[in-house]
Order: structure tokens, then C-alpha cells, then sequence
């Protein structure tokens, strides 16, 4: 890796070098005309910061108390699937990486490595962030239910069930290319009778007869002792029904705009979902994702009202072109931006990064 990567833009350039066509399209696209990929970043940069000075910043740290645990950063890498493809570390790579960094990790479903050989590399790791799983719905539950036993029995401390994806968004630069995985890479706990998550099978192929509904989300969470999170929620009314249904928390994600395209940005979605649910559940964790390029969009995340917020894409494009330590860089580069950014608004800790940290026309 060159000095010159200092940014997550520069290991964006970098990571379209390094991979093929397919591959590039595969990682970096979204759906439609890519409208809400661009708005998702956009919407953050739009958002100003209000920094208060002179403010006593000793003792400052990004320590959060989250899900009975301490979290050295609230930042997690977001679930994201076949990473052998983008670097051969892949998962494990990528679990060093957040490990390092004290950031978490959401290991996808369609994870390209075994889920025990990551779990195992990192779980006794006492500096690193949580470990998750994220699951999509399985219409064979007796399959549900031993992949939900072994995760547990992995150390994976929350699931994360994602709901925004009923059939394969319609991502044209994939479709062109198709998605052509090397020799040896594939979705190692993919049931090969469930539907393939592939645009090479047609857009809905069966995906939507599997899809979950409220009742399924009901019946896992009653199937497990991990608290459950549900990924893909733009809507109050269903963060709601989740929490409503015990789930520990949900996560606003339009899934990086890689589904269904000209959804707002979640930076748009977010504040109505947190006024939601502080009002009617209190305890419950509110995360967000798509479109995080800097530390100061990790911290306008926070002070819009999120618990903490995940990464996608640039975490993914510092491995492919640099494996671990690409990865580790990027998270790097954004907890210094983050505490750079804490320090110059005046927030030593993290409850002191709120609403009125960010710049709005009327008074507050
Ligand atoms: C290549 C790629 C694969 C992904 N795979 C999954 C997945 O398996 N499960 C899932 O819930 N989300 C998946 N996502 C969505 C991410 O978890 C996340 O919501 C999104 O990437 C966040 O936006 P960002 O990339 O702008 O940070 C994937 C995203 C990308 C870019």
C-alpha cells in the first residue's frame, strides 16, 4: 500500500484497479439508475456540522455500553457477501481487520468462509467489537434452526435478520457482467436447495415465494437466545412492529442502495425511525448504514440519534486491493477522522455528540 492512500476515496480508486470488471461491478454497484447509491453519500455531505468550543475534552474517548457489552467504537463492518472474491483473506481478513480496529463485524450468510473458522479467529479477541451474524429468511426451518445453533455455538453474539430483500435487486452493471466467482469461492451456508441469490437466475426465481413475514420474524425470534436485529427498515411503522415483536433493535439500511432504487438516503430515513421508537421503546438500538465515507459522517450518524452505524462498501474496497491491513486502514482512517471530529465539535465522549451538533437554518 502507497502513502498516498489517505482517504476512503483513495482506496476506492485502488480497489477498481485491482479487481476485474465483473468483480468491480458486483462490489461497487447499485440498483436502477444508482440513484439512491449516490443519494445515500450525498445526504450526509449535505448535513453541517455545529461545533462548540472551549469544551473540556479530557478524559475523551468512543467507548458505548451496547447489548450488555462494551464497544471500544460504535462502527461495525456491515454483512457483505463472498469476500474471497473481492481478496483471497476475505472473511477472515476482514474479521483481523475489525478486530484491530476495535470495530464490529456482521459476518453475512452468504459468507464465503465458514462461519466457525471466523468466529474462532476472533471471538477470544478481549480489544474487539461485537461479532454478529446477519441471516437472510430460510423457508426450510428445520435448516434455520441448526444454522441457528451452530452460530450460537460459533460465539456470534446478536443476529441480524434483513428484510429488505425479498428477490435480487436490480443492479444493471451486474446483469451485464454476471457474476463470475472464481474457482473455490461460494456462499458456504447458502443451502443449495434455497433459492440463488443470483441475478444469472432470473430476477424473482423463487426468492419471493421465501421471502419472511412478520409472523416468521415472531417465530426466530422465539427460536433463539440472541437478541435479534432486523437490517433494511425505512419505515417508523415497521421498526415499530419489530420492537413491538422483541426485537432488540433495528437497523435503517436501504442495503447500500443495491436493491430498490430511489429510496431516500438514510440520512433522510433515520431521524423520523429514532423520534419513532425513543418515544415507545427507549431501550432499543437504532443503527444505520449506506453511504459512511468519513469520520464526520459516523459522527452527524450519532447525533442524528443513531446507537452506532456500519460500513459497507469501503471496508470491502481496502481489501480487495490490500487484504487486512486495506481493511484495518480503512476503519483506521475513519475512527481518526470520528475522534478528529469529536475534538473539533467539543464532544469529549459520546453522549455529548447530540442534535445540536449539527447546523440547522432554524434556531434551535
Ligand atoms: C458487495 C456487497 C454485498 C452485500 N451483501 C449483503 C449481505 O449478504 N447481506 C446484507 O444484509 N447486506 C448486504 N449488503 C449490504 C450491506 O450490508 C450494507 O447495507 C451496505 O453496503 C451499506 O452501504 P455502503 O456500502 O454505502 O456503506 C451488501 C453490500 C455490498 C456492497
Amino acid at each position: 500500500m502507497t502513502t498516498s492512500i489517505i482517504t476512503l476515496q483513495d482506496h476506492e480508486h485502488a480497489a477498481q484497479a485491482a479487481l476485474g470488471e465483473a468483480a468491480w461491478a458486483y462490489f461497487s454497484g447499485g440498483a436502477g439508475d444508482e440513484i439512491t447509491l449516490r443519494r445515500n453519500v450525498d445526504a450526509w455531505q449535505r448535513l453541517n456540522l455545529s461545533p462548540r468550543v472551549l469544551q473540556d475534552l479530557g478524559g475523551g474517548h468512543t467507548r458505548c455500553h451496547l447489548l450488555g457489552r462494551e464497544w471500544p467504537m460504535p462502527l461495525l463492518v456491515a454483512p457483505m457477501a463472498y469476500q474471497r472474491w473481492a481478496h483471497p483473506e476475505g472473511e477472515f481478513g476482514m474479521a483481523l481487520a475489525a478486530a484491530a480496529q476495535g470495530c464490529g463485524m456482521v459476518l453475512s450468510h452468504q459468507t464465503s468462509t465458514p462461519l466457525h473458522d471466523v468466529a474462532a479467529l476472533v471471538a477470544t479477541d478481549a480489544e474487539r467489537g461485537p461479532l454478529w451474524f446477519q441471516l437472510y429468511w430460510l423457508a426450510d426451518r428445520g435448516t434455520l434452526r441448526e444454522l441457528l445453533a451452530q452460530i450460537e455455538a460459533a460465539g456470534f453474539e446478536a443476529l441480524v435478520l434483513t428484510v429488505d430483500a425479498a428477490v435480487h435487486g436490480v443492479r444493471d452493471r451486474e446483469r451485464r457482467h454476471g457474476m463470475p466467482l472464481p474457482e473455490g469461492v461460494k456462499a458456504v451456508h447458502w443451502p443449495t436447495s434455497a433459492p440463488q441469490n443470483k441475478p444469472s437466475t432470473g430476477l424473482c426465481a423463487g426468492l419471493a415465494d421465501a421471502a419472511p413475514t412478520w409472523a416468521d420474524v415472531h417465530w426466530l425470534i422465539g427460536q433463539t437466545r440472541l437478541p435479534v436485529l432486523l437490517k433494511g427498515i425505512t419505515h417508523p411503522q415497521d421498526a415499530l412492529q419489530a420492537l413491538s415483536l422483541g426485537a432488540a433493535g433495528v437497523i435503517v439500511s436501504n442495503h447500500g442502495g443495491r436493491v430498490l432504487d430511489t429510496l431516500p438516503a438514510t440520512a433522510e430515513l433515520l431521524p423520523r425511525i429514532v423520534q419513532a421508537v425513543r418515544q415507545q421503546h427507549p431501550q432499543a438500538l437504532v443503527l444505520v448504514d449506506g453511504g459512511l465515507r468519513r469520520g464526520t459522517d459516523l459522527f452527524k450518524a450519532l447525533a442524528l440519534g443513531a446507537d452506532a452505524a456500519l460500513i459497507g462498501r469501503p471496508v470491502l474496497y481496502g481489501l480487495a486491493h490490500a487484504g487486512a491491513h486495506g481493511a484495518a486502514h480503512v476503519l483506521r482512517l475513519m475512527r481518526d477522522e470520528f475522534e478528529a471530529t469529536m475534538a473539533l465539535t467539543g464532544c469529549a465522549q459520546l453522549q455529548n455528540i447530540g442534535i445540536d451538533r449539527l447546523w440547522s437554518q432554524k434556531p434551535i
